[in-house]
């Protein structure tokens, strides 16, 4: 018997992330080959974009997916999350060059108001939150507070771009297949400040950083070149990462389906890896039939515990400037 679809809504849909995600999620990359879906994309309510997404929305319809059982054009942020069993939010200023994530706290803070207050008004009782709007992990925390019907552990952001990054970045140096990187986490901020984990990082099974034997690369270049991968994107395209945004966000997803999967997910912290426990972090996170648990047995060393400090007071300081967003 043919599955129930799942209603997926996609906020920023005829943005340049919306145009690389939404034809991979109808194909069923994201939610498996058989899981129909019913899209329901939110644009700002004015003419221009919601003009680019009826064009978008007759792209999918011109690709005749035989999982898109139905799409949902619209400007009202209750119609988009009417039901939806997953929210992917992505609508919001992208930043340009010489600025720094954080720099956009102020002007997308409040969408995050209003549709959170939306999700907890009409999103199914199963509702799943993936935030990509920058900077995401503040503005999940954001989405988080207006929607209290759903527990927090729902509110994820995505850092599994940079864990990607990471991974690529590590597979070059030690001129492997990307396939034999593996336990590559990221801790912290979608920031500069990201810490990722090479010192438990796995090459071929064996420890990446005797693999690579350059721990002055590693600590120097390495964490930088993963940290501001981002701003190098913005540099040279002048416009930010969006193919292998939506790419990351379709990973996020499918691995919080996919039972036994670990990966790098922003969730509340509630004090793990000595992260503030108000703050949303990027830690490793196991699915489970039901959800996620956080994986927390990796032992830190004096060089990870100060990288992680820092990534957290960075959160902490993003939580105090939003703080009159979070009432
Ligand atoms: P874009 O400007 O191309 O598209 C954003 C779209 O969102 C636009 O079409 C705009 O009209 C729409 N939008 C703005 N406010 C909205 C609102 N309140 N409701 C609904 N739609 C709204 O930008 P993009 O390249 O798609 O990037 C989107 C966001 O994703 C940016 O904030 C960017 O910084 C972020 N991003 C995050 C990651 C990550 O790894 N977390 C990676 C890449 C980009
Ligand atoms: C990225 O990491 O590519 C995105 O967050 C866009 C940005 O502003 O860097």
């Amino acid at each position: 018997m043919a599955k129930k679809p799942i209603r997926v809504a996609v906020t920023g849909a005829a943005g340049n992330i919306g145009y690389a995600l939404l034809f991979r999620i109808a194909s069923g990359a994201m939610l498996g080959p058989d899981q129909p879906v019913i899209l329901q994309l939110l644009e700002i309510p004015v003419e221009g974009p919601q003009k680019a997404l009826k064009g978008v929305a007759m792209e999918l319809e011109d690709c005749a997916f035989p999982l898109l059982q139905d799409m949902v054009l619209t400007g009202d942020a209750e119609v988009a999350f009417k039901d939806v069993n997953w929210a992917l939010l992505v609508g919001s200023k992208p930043r340009g060059p010489g600025m720094e994530r954080a720099d956009l706290l102020k002007d997308n803070g409040r969408i995050f108001i209003a549709q959170g207050q939306a999700i907890d008004k009409v999103a199914a009782d199963d509702a799943r939150v993936a935030v990509v709007g920058n900077p995401c992990n503040t503005n999940v925390m954001i989405a988080a507070a207006q929607a209290r019907r759903l527990p927090a552990d729902r509110f994820t952001a995505m850092v599994r771009l940079d864990e990607n990054r990471g991974r690529a970045q590590l597979a070059k140096k030690a001129g492997v297949s990307i396939n034999d990187v593996s336990d590559l986490f990221i801790y912290g901020n979608h920031s500069p400040t990201m810490f990722a984990d090479f010192t438990h990082a796995k090459i071929g099974g064996k420890d990446a950083a005797s693999v690579i034997g350059d721990q002055a690369w590693l600590e120097n270049e390495y964490l930088p070149t993963v940290g501001k991968r981002g701003a190098a994107i913005i540099e040279a395209r002048g416009l930010s990462s969006a193919a292998s945004a939506a790419n990351a966000l379709i990973d996020h997803v499918h691995d919080l389906v996919t039972p036994g999967k670990i990966h790098s997910v922003a969730v509340k912290s509630e004090g793990r890896y000595g992260f503030n426990p108000d703050v949303w972090a990027g830690m490793p996170v196991k699915t489970t039939a039901t959800g996620f648990e956080v994986i927390e047995s990796y032992e830190m060393d004096a060089f990870a515990k100060s990288k992680i400090a820092l990534t957290n007071d960075e959160l902490v300081g993003e939580r105090e400037t939003i703080k009159d967003l979070l009432a």
